[in-house]
């Protein structure tokens, strides 16, 4: 849905005390839009004109499905929850060039990544998720807010979407086309999924067995190996082979585990598929 009307004047949001400068115009109603600030609350996600109104709320609304040290996601349906998952959408266009939809969150599960202090449990980022079962797509959108980005968060959400994946027995693919952003984020999930499987590996391996166990898609492990340098291609036979740097692989994953990113604790999730 196209929304006209001057264009938006919105400069940054006031969200949980921080000034966060936005990188794109989103729909938010006009009287909304006339403001160099627009005031949003960090628990809600409700946007206003001022921060006059003292916040009751201090998580998200829906389940809270994952909860490990200081991190927890929530699982927001957006048939039980429309107002909050459309300021969601609303938010997360302030960062993103391309998606289109805010107002049809029915058909969409969103999952809302938080860090807990006395406060409350913070919006670090989310992904959104279609709810139909024949989706091949195990995300639709993801962000982290830009204040907390290049942290690992984001590899954060992309290891939980891929864990609700196998949790379902399936395997899954992000919504295309991505971001700039999104691909490099990607790439480097793939990259390092793909070294620890091919580090660890102990007998013949098959693109299946990868794709089970990590629940990626045959064509993303594919184009993972291809950025490993790890398939070669017989020019006579026309057949591939697998070809493995074992000090690359190995490097790949000491270089990201020195990072020290908080980590996926596939224990930490209490969820039953959508159904
Ligand atoms: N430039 C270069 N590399 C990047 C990068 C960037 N802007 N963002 C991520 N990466 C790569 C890096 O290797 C990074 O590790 P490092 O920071 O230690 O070098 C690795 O991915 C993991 O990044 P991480 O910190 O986990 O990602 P993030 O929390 O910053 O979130 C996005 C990544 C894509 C969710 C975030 O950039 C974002 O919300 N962008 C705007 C919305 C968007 O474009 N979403 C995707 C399309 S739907
Ligand atoms: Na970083």
């Amino acid at each position: 849905q196209k929304v006209s009307g001057p264009p938006s004047k919105i400069k940054c949001i006031n969200f949980g005390g921080y000034e966060i400068d936005t990188w794109y115009a989103a729909p938010y109603p006009e009287e909304y839009s006339r403001n160099r600030v627009l005031y949003i609350c960090e628990f809600c996600l409700k946007y206003m004109n001022s921060d006059y109104v003292a916040w009751r709320h201090k998580h998200p609304p829906g389940d809270e499905i994952y909860r490990d040290g200081s991190i927890s996601v929530f699982e927001v349906d957006g048939r039980k929850n429309p107002v909050y998952c459309q300021n969601l959408c609303l938010l997360a266009k302030l960062f993103l060039g391309s998606k289109t939809l805010y107002y049809d969150v029915e058909p969409f599960l969103f999952y809302v990544m938080t860090e807990y202090d006395e406060f409350g449990c913070h919006f670090v980022g989310y992904f959104s998720k279609e709810k139909r079962p024949s989706s091949l797509n195990n995300v639709s959108c993801i962000l982290t807010l830009p204040i907390h980005q290049r942290k690992g968060y984001g590899n954060l959400l992309i290891d939980f979407s891929y864990l609700l994946t196998r949790v379902e027995k399936k395997t899954g693919s992000p919504e295309k086309p991505l971001s700039d952003m999104g691909l490099v984020s990607y790439r480097n999930y793939w990259r390092l999924i793909l070294s620890y499987e091919l580090l660890n590996q102990r007998e013949a391996l098959s693109i299946y067995d990868i794709s089970e166990r990590t629940g990626m898609t045959a064509d993303d492990i594919v184009s993972a190996l291809e950025g490993l340098r790890a398939l070669v291609r017989d020019p006579v036979t026309k057949t591939y082979a697998m070809r493995l740097d074992l000090p690359y692989l190995r490097q790949c994953i000491d270089n990201w585990e020195a990072k020290n990113y908080v980590k996926l604790n596939p224990k930490a999730l209490v969820w039953t598929p959508y159904v």
